[in-house]
This record gives C-alpha cells, structure tokens and sequence, in this order.
C-alpha cells in the first residue's frame, strides 16, 4: 500500500510536469540587453507567450550579471524575489542550499535531462542530486574576433600569437584602426586575464590558480608571466573605451578596432548587424588556446513559491528551457550552442555558420581532452566575492600603469586569500 507521503510525493510531480495549467506571470532577471541578446531573448518571449504564459521582462543592464545579482539580492532579501533568474555556478548552488530554489527535478526526470547533457556540466546545475536550474546553451569566451579587412589594410596576416599581433598595433595605429576594442565594464579586463592566463600558462595553471585558488599558483613566476603579456595589452587599451561590450563589438564590425576578446555573445552581435560569422568578421581562439574551450552555461533557476499557479507555470518555463527547437533557435541568435546537442549532436553544419561549427569543435576535442574549463569571469568557477577580488586586482593593474606584474601578482595572492 502506498504511503501518505509517496502518494504526495507523486501528486506534487504531477503537478510540476502538467503543462496545461492556468496560465501565470512570468517575471525574470537577466541581463540580455544588448541587441543580440535581446534577439535572441524574444525567441523565449515567444514560445513563453505560445504556452500562454505572460512575460515580464526584469532586465538589469550589465554583461556577465554583477549588476543582476545585486539586485537579485535585494529583491531576496525583501522576501519578493522574481519567479526565475538567470544564475550560474557556485551562486546556483548557494542559493539552492539555503532552500530558495524551486526543485524542478520531476521536469528533468520526466524529460530525462541526465541523458542530454554531459555528467560534467549536471553538477553545475544541481543541488543535493537535484535540478535547481534549467540550462539553455554554452557559451566559449576564449575568443577572438577580428576584422580580417583591418589586417588586410596594414598588410598583416591575422595574428595567431600575441607577438604577431603586438607587432601589427603600431601599424593598425597609424592606419587610423584602434587595435584593441574593448568596454568599460571591468569584467572584460579580467577577461583577458583570464584567456592570456590560459593560452600562455597552459590548463593545469588555469586550474590551480582560477578554479582551486592555490595560492602558490596566484602568486608565482607564471602569474608575473602573466601580467607581463597583460601589460603590453595595457598599453594598447584605447583611450576612451566604449560603454559596454556591444559596442566594442560594433568597432570591430565597423573597422574602427582590429580584434575583440569576447565570448560567442559577440557572434550573437554580428548576426544582428546583419554580417556573417566566420566571413565578414573572424572567429579565432585567443593566441594558445585553440584546443581549449573556456564554457559558460546560461541557465535560469526558479524560486520557491507555494503559489500553485506560479509553480506550474515555472515547470512549463524549465520544460521549454530543454526543449530542442528552442534551443537551436535561441542559440542562433545568441551565439550559443545548444546544451542538449552537445550529446545528441545533430549535425547541423547546413544552418549553422563557420564559427558556430567551429565553438562545436573545440567543445567535442577539449571534453576529451580534460581542457573544458569552467569560466571564472562568468561566475562558473568561483562565488561572486572570490570573483570581486580578482576583478579589483586586475582592473586596478589595467589603470595603474606603473603597476608592476610582481605587485600585481602578490596583490592577487593577497586579495583572493582574503576573499574565501
Ligand atoms: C554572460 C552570459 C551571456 C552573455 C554575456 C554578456 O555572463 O552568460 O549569456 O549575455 O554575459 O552579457
């Protein structure tokens, strides 16, 4: 005979995994607000809509989400939180284990989410065994994306290590083209620390210093290394950078900057330009790290609720989140792959574009290679006051340029001991 409690148990699954409830608000955090992003994004609004759920948008402006956590905070700690979020990493994980987060595992068992995405990107979105978060896409930020036409103009071939390239900044300079874009927001200083420290100090290094903090490794002769290469790229930096990343993007597309190291977010802006990845502007991997893929997941986790409308329609939202086509028209737009090919890849050389086939490439050689890697920067490796530390540190070394690489090096050491 069943149990009072398996016969509850089973109740509240079905009523998770039931689709054709009463229709609810929607209220989610993000920060897709570029116009890639917000492309892509209104695919989800749609299929939202055709579930008939209603959306209401909660976007913080801020690439990489510091600003939306904060205000995450805030609307958490005055007991109202939104119906779901876009979180990543340890935050999934704090967050779930304080007994905020919705447990949307009934959907992932019906749907048998184990078996689409890969074992090592499931503890990522796990709390106790348990989904918290529904995943959408991965992300590759050790990129860089070049206006092969700036090269061609200097008469320089597209650099494949960081000496071509410094090599070319004085040309490109003189030829009216800022070598470096960037914007002004810190996370994209720390982010090319965090691929130089990859493509010149190698995985086992990215490991030790950005995922276990050893604190050997944070201040070492590698790390001085390091700054070192950051420190010729400081003195690139142009003058007035731009606002935010998106425009920096828009420089490269435009031949006003030569190359951007950005995540496939970037790819997202080039389809919204109406250009071609991979033809109109280039997608190589940071210098040294062709074979290394650094990810980042987007997922979004809902919060707890007794109200049973708002937790059906958080049901029906983490389903569509999984669902194939989604995915693969999100993706599209976003510059993403879908997270459920990466298993059941269903090659689509056909639809996708150079650079999409090739984020598939690395993600395939460096999961068996042991060379994924989580993003520091993107909040997949390390909590948000860890991540805080580096970001001063290195932003600090970015806009102090008598900074030594050996002050910086100890400073880091010095800051993320602190910090966790
Ligand atoms: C990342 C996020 C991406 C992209 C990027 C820039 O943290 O995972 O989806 O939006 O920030 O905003």
């Amino acid at each position: 005979m069943k149990t009072l409690c398996s016969l509850l148990s089973a109740s509240i699954t079905a009523l998770l995994v039931s689709t054709s409830a009463v229709a609810a608000e929607l209220e989610v955090l993000h920060w897709w607000t570029s116009p890639g992003e917000q492309r892509a994004l209104s695919e989800l609004k749609a299929a939202v809509h055709d579930q008939g759920d209603e959306w209401v948008d909660f976007a913080i402006i801020g690439g990489g989400g510091e600003n939306a956590m904060n205000v995450l905070k805030s609307r958490i700690i005055s007991g109202n939180p939104p119906t779901a979020a876009q979180i990543k990493g340890p935050t999934i994980k704090q967050w779930g284990s304080l007994g905020l987060l919705a447990d949307i595992d009934p959907v992932a068992k019906a749907d048998q989410w184990d078996s689409l995405i890969p074992e090592q990107l499931q503890t990522d979105l796990k709390v106790d065994g348990k989904y918290v978060a529904a995943p959408i896409n991965i992300h590759r930020s050790n990129w860089m994306w070049v206006n092969p036409e700036a090269f061609h103009k200097i008469d320089r071939p597209v650099p494949t290590t960081w000496q071509q390239f410094f090599d070319s900044a004085p040309l490109l300079r003189k030829a009216g083209i800022e070598p470096l874009a960037i914007g002004r927001e810190d996370w994209q200083l720390a982010t090319l620390f965090e691929t130089v420290l990859l493509g010149t100090q190698g995985v086992d290094f990215y490991r030790k210093a950005l995922i276990e903090l050893d604190s050997a490794a944070l201040d070492s002769d590698q790390m001085i290394a390091v700054f070192t290469t950051l420190a010729s790229l400081r003195n690139l930096l142009p003058s007035t950078p731009e606002q935010r990343w998106d425009a920096a993007t828009v420089r490269v597309i435009e031949g006003k900057a030569a190359i951007q190291i950005a995540g496939d977010w970037a790819r997202g802006e080039i389809i919204a330009a109406g250009k071609v990845p991979g033809k109109d502007i280039l997608c190589k991997a940071v210098p040294d790290t062709e074979n290394d893929f650094i990810y980042i997941i987007d997922s979004l986790v809902m919060f707890r609720t007794t109200d049973q409308q708002q937790q059906q329609a958080q049901a029906r939202l983490a389903r569509l989140l999984m669902n194939p086509e989604f995915q693969q028209s999100f993706s599209h737009y976003k510059g993403s792959i879908p997270i459920r090919q990466i298993i059941h890849s269903k090659a689509d050389s056909k639809t996708v574009d150079a650079c999409a086939q090739s984020a598939r490439h690395a993600l395939e050689t460096s999961a068996k290679a042991g060379s994924l890697l989580p993003s520091m920067v993107h909040s997949m490796a390390v909590n948000e006051r860890v991540k805080r530390s580096f970001f001063d540190v290195v932003e600090h070394f970015f806009k102090t340029p008598r900074m030594t690489p050996e002050q910086a090096s100890a400073q880091l050491k010095a800051a993320v001991s602190a910090s966790h």
